[in-house]
């Protein structure tokens, strides 16, 4: 029989830094304790053969399938760049326990790819550091899936660890660990509207960063002056999306010196106007998301904010321990359409 080797990463929430990941920016994101574990048999031949709890499988693709815009694409994308770094040689047969719900800005695909990369490099004596795992998992959906995404998702969910935020120059590739507070916690809860990175929306929006770092002549939206863009003659919304970009970038700088310095206020103004920001400079974010937002900090929340790509998924709100069940239990009533999916703190 052949041999069997398992993988596993978590889903992440991105607790501010919306959209900095392509911009030269910074990014505060989680492990949750939702994730997925994937267990992998190579095979001899090219077929890549899905079962799942979760997905909706079984599928059977081959490793010459082009893309499909469907969600096995992951595991093709994946199976393909585990052969490429030399971990497989061939298909493989894929089974993934996954209790990261789909569409919800919760990273799964990132995870998928990840885990499935690290069940391939179980093979091999001296595999590829997680950070190129991160790597190679982004290449599989920038070139692979089609997808424009940044590297957050795939740093987070290859190396974050569990009680900590992952403070990261995206730029850099560099990164640092910050401790959650353990008088808190960052709750996070589905809007009820799904959505997908594949639907256009999040393409636009860097297309519109596109023309800014035309115009600007830099890939690092993030690092330019706010005046010098404010003054500059770039049209209505790239100039938006660059501000926010900025504002954003700062924003991340003083939640991480807030959760250094235990100032749970400050991290709480920073989310708070991190979510104006998407909302009205990246225009990210929908009516709904926005009721929910404003709910939770009536509710109690020390700050909230969209969280992912935007265009539906989660919230994720700042709120203290002991208060967290009765803030939860009138905010789902207030919008029932909305659920509970995560909770992550230190301590
Ligand atoms: C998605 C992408 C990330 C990042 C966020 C927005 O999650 O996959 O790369 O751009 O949106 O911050």
């Amino acid at each position: 029989m052949a041999n069997i080797y398992t993988g596993s990463a978590p889903g992440r929430v991105n607790l501010i830094g919306e959209h900095t990941d392509y911009n030269g920016g910074m990014v505060l994101p989680a492990a949750l304790s939702v994730g997925l574990e994937v267990s992998l048999a190579p095979r001899s031949d090219s077929a890549v053969a899905i079962s799942s709890s979760g997905y909706d499988a079984p599928a059977i693709r081959d490793l010459a399938d082009d893309a499909s815009g469907e969600w096995p694409d992951a595991c093709v994308g994946a199976i393909r760049e585990a052969n490429v770094l030399g971990l497989l040689d061939g298909g493989a047969t894929l089974d993934i326990a996954s209790t990261i719900p789909e569409g919800s800005g919760l990273s799964s695909s990132a995870a998928l790819i990840v885990a499935i990369l690290k069940a391939a490099r179980a093979r091999v004596i001296e595999g590829p550091s997680d950070v190129d795992i991160a790597i190679a998992a982004r290449r599989v959906e920038n070139r692979y899936m089609n997808v424009p995404c940044g590297i957050m998702d795939q740093m987070a969910v290859a190396l974050a660890t569990p009680g900590t935020a992952m403070a990261l120059d995206t730029k850099k590739l560099a990164y640092g660990l910050v401790p959650l507070p353990a008088s808190h916690e960052m709750v996070v809860v589905h809007s009820g509207v799904t959505r997908k990175l594949t639907d256009g929306r999040y393409a636009a929006r860097k297309e519109e960063c596109d023309a800014a770092k035309r115009y600007f002549r830099t890939e690092d939206l993030c690092l330019l002056n706010w005046d010098t863009v404010s003054a500059s003659d770039l049209d209505e919304t790239p100039k938006k999306r660059t501000l926010h970009c900025i504002g954003e970038n700062t924003r991340v700088h003083a939640a991480i010196a807030a959760l250094d310095a235990g100032n749970i206020a400050a991290f709480g103004d920073a989310m708070n106007e991190s979510h104006v920001s998407m909302r009205d400079l990246f225009e990210m974010s929908l009516p709904e998301i926005d009721a929910l937002v404003a709910s939770a900090t009536d509710l109690g929340a020390v700050g909230a904010r969209l969280t992912g790509g935007g265009f539906g998924g989660c919230i994720v709100a700042c709120i203290e321990k002991g208060a967290r069940e009765d803030w939860l239990e009138a905010l789902l009533s207030r919008h029932p359409e909305s659920r509970f999916i995560d909770a992550v703190s230190g301590g």
